[in-house]
């Protein structure tokens, strides 16, 4: 089996498919200990440092409770201006400094390839936790995590990427993800928000079967899975246009009378307009879920990349 000690976690095209399996494993086993309340040593003494140079709630502090679940320490930057960042320091002497603290560094950042850029700075394992409008691949291993808990398998689905396909990581990396696994992916988005074209062509050479539209109705009935995303708004220069397109599709209780019985909804969160409360209680709207299943999947990650 592989091993993942000491790598860096900077986007979700890096893994094969028996490291995904290995993690996926390894999450299972987390979730098993965190339902029986077994307490977990493996990172005692281990000290976990998260840097948060963008605004976060699930995923800074699912990184910290896994850190915490784990038996580690965790020392945290919230705020890029309460620290050197704000005198002018560059991200690569940030990271070098931090290195002399911490076992594990997890980085959110709005410059694409920034994570990149960290792990070039340090022997530390670097975790990518969202770089712009580039990857989030610890979001997209809790996301198929999910689909596997809901549906019981990733072979064989129909899962539609909604929503903003161009400026979502999340989305970018859950495509590349699932290009692993013999799936047919839907993106549905206004054309001014289409996932790039890099990434359609990467999962086209993968043998992908893909279909790209504007109509969420039509795909509605034959998805499996339906993945909400936000507009992200921080990446639009135009506020008009953003307001052009920030509903462009909302999911109410109503609309998902044309869907199939056993769909899954999911949506990284945070959710503004996409899905309407009243979709809350169907059995298979898993956000919540899925938020939560954050904490054994970076249980598992932060374990996996720090060395014993
Ligand atoms: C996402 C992100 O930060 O990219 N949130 C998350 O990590 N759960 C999605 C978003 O902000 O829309």
């Amino acid at each position: 089996m592989e091993n993942l000690v000491k790598r860096d976690i900077l986007r979700a095209d890096q893994f094969s498919p028996d490291e995904i399996e290995l993690i996926l494993k390894t999450a299972r086993g987390y979730a098993g200990e965190l339902k029986r309340g077994t307490e977990s040593v493996r990172m005692r003494g281990k000290v976990l440092s998260t840097l948060f140079y963008e605004p976060s709630t699930r995923t800074r502090l699912s990184f910290e409770t896994a850190m915490h679940r784990l038996g580690g320490a965790v020392i945290s930057v919230a705020e890029a201006k309460s620290t050197s960042v704000a005198k002018g320091e560059s991200l690569s002497d940030t990271i070098r400094t931090v290195s002399g603290y911490a076992d594990v560094i997890v980085l959110r950042h709005p410059q694409i390839g920034a994570a990149e850029e960290a792990a070039r700075a340090t022997d530390v394992p670097v975790i990518n936790a969202g770089d712009g409008a580039g990857q989030h691949p610890t979001q997209s291993l809790l996301d198929l995590y999910t689909i596997l808990e809901e549906q019981g398998r990733i072979d064989g689905l129909t899962i539609a990427l909604v929503g903003d396909l161009r400026n979502g990581r999340t989305v970018h990396s859950l495509a590349d993800l699932l290009a692993n696994y013999e799936v047919s992916l839907r993106f549905i988005a206004p054309e001014a928000l289409r996932m790039p074209g890099e990434i359609v062509e990467r999962l086209a050479s993968r043998g992908v079967s893909v279909a790209e539209s504007a109509d969420l109705g039509a795909v509605l009935p034959e998805a499996d899975v339906v993945y909400m995303t936000r507009i992200q708004r921080e990446r639009f220069d135009d506020p008009a246009e953003y307001d052009r397109l920030k509903d462009a599709y909302v999911l109410t209780r109503a609309g998902l009378a044309a869907a199939k019985e056993t769909v899954t909804i999911m949506h990284p969160l945070p959710r503004v307009n996409e899905i309407a409360a009243d979709v809350d209680d169907l059995p298979g709207a898993a956000y919540f879920r899925q938020s939560s299943n954050g904490v054994p999947v970076r249980m598992a990650l932060l374990s996996l990349v720090t060395p014993g």
